[in-house]
């Protein structure tokens, strides 16, 4: 049996389908509309944030973050942004393409995420502006004192939550530590919109201008009150406002199936997560309890929320096994993210490779996961228990 990292399009596959053929043979507006709006609103509430801008992938939320953040004043380019070195390529590369300067912080092994203690030793002395950090596969460390931490420092936080939605550290949902949070509605991610991914704020101002940046950084999107503000601000009329363009932006708007689709998995969301949660601690106690890899330390989590089940083997010999084992199980694994996303040609030519050893290399050189899917039945689990067998 052929276990796929991702093993279905939507939660309740079929029926999602015929609700979208169903919604297709309408003929409704299909770009950004009521369904992305009604989107927005509900994962805003659910995540427990005021606003939620949705966009055409997780990516480009990192990406219109960022530019908001330099159209709003908050960071200049140049400035020092650190971000975890373990995380997705498009989390450094807006850093890179908006001028930015990125520098890399280590991981532990234990949580595979930035620890207060690994960040403050790594900024000491330094010009640092902003933390993007990622939450890593469901995971956290202490991510609450780095929020205190930052406070203090005058630091601004952002979380790329693309990897952890859902999770519960400390009585609190990630994505709401920092100033906003991005996340991904990927296919293979908690909760699929075929593509998509969402800014999650409480500032009204940068919301504000998200909103513009997301599409042409002209102000139509907005609601009606904001628009007039704006347009009385700038002393746009009628004519005009449907063309003016107020502040540097992209086009990575969302479409209405995205809206549609988004909008009726989340009644599943929480179910989701339970189920993804339950299957994590069944995995877990296996990984914890076999010599052959490093223990993930997940106690102080209340909740952990993932996608996939990273596994990170003591030596390089216990990785060749272990991929052996899967692939004779037609099992599908890959490297744990990224990896240490220094390691990659596009940051070797641009800052050239990094002469220590760290935390993220070892991850990354022999570490693998595999899927966490809401709707693997018994057996899949058993196989996948079984694999991780000593
Ligand atoms: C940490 C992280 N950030 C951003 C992204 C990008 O999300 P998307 O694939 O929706 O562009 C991913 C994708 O897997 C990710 O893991």
């Amino acid at each position: 049996m052929a276990i796929k990292l991702i093993k279905s399009a939507f939660y309740h596959e079929m029926e999602t389908r015929v609700k979208l053929c169903e919604f297709l043979s309408h003929p409704e507006q299909l770009s950004i509309g009521k369904y992305c709006l009604e989107f927005e609103d509900k994962f805003a509430k659910w995540q427990g944030r005021e606003y939620c801008v949705f966009v055409n992938s997780g990516s480009s939320a990192n990406l219109i973050l960022l530019q908001s953040l330099l159209n709003t004043g908050r960071l200049q380019k140049g400035d020092e942004v650190w971000f975890s070195s373990l995380t997705w390529a498009t989390n450094p590369m807006p850093l890179m393409q908006l001028g930015y300067t990125p520098i890399p912080i280590d991981i532990e092994l234990g949580t595979l995420n930035v620890s207060l203690e690994s960040f403050q030793r790594s900024i000491e002395g330094k010009n640092i502006k902003a933390l993007f950090i990622t939450n890593v596969l469901g995971f956290c460390d202490n991510i609450d004192a780095i929020a205190e931490y930052c406070e203090s420092q005058n630091i601004l936080l952002i979380e790329d939550n693309c990897e952890s939605m859902g999770t519960v550290y400390k009585g609190k949902k990630l994505g709401n530590y920092g100033l906003a949070s991005t996340f991904s509605t990927y296919i293979g991610h908690h909760m699929s919109t075929i593509e998509g991914g969402m800014v999650c704020t409480d500032d009204r101002d940068l919301y504000i201008n998200l909103v513009m940046t997301r599409a042409h950084g002209w102000d139509r999107n907005l609601p009606a009150d904001i628009q007039d503000e704006i347009r009385a601000k700038y002393g746009v009329g009628w004519f005009y406002a449907k063309y003016a363009f107020y502040t540097l932006g992209y086009n990575v708007r969302p479409n209405e199936i995205n809206g549609f689709i988004g909008s009726d998995q989340m009644q599943y969301l929480d179910e989701i997560v339970t189920i993804r949660e339950a299957n994590f601690k069944r995995f877990v106690e296996k990984v914890n309890s076999n010599p052959d890899f490093y223990p993930i330390q997940h106690d102080h989590i209340e909740k952990v929320s993932n996608f996939a089940i990273p596994v990170v083997c003591k030596s390089l010999e216990i990785l060749e096994k272990y991929k052996v084992r899967f692939e004779a199980e037609e099992v599908e694994i890959r490297p744990i993210i990224s990896g240490d996303i220094t390691e990659h040609i596009f940051w070797k030519e641009a800052y050239g490779k990094l002469n220590k050893k760290t935390t993220a290399q070892l991850v990354h050189s022999q570490g693998f996961y595999f899927g966490n899917s809401p709707e693997y039945t018994e057996d899949e689990i058993t196989i996948l228990t079984g694999l991780l067998s000593i």
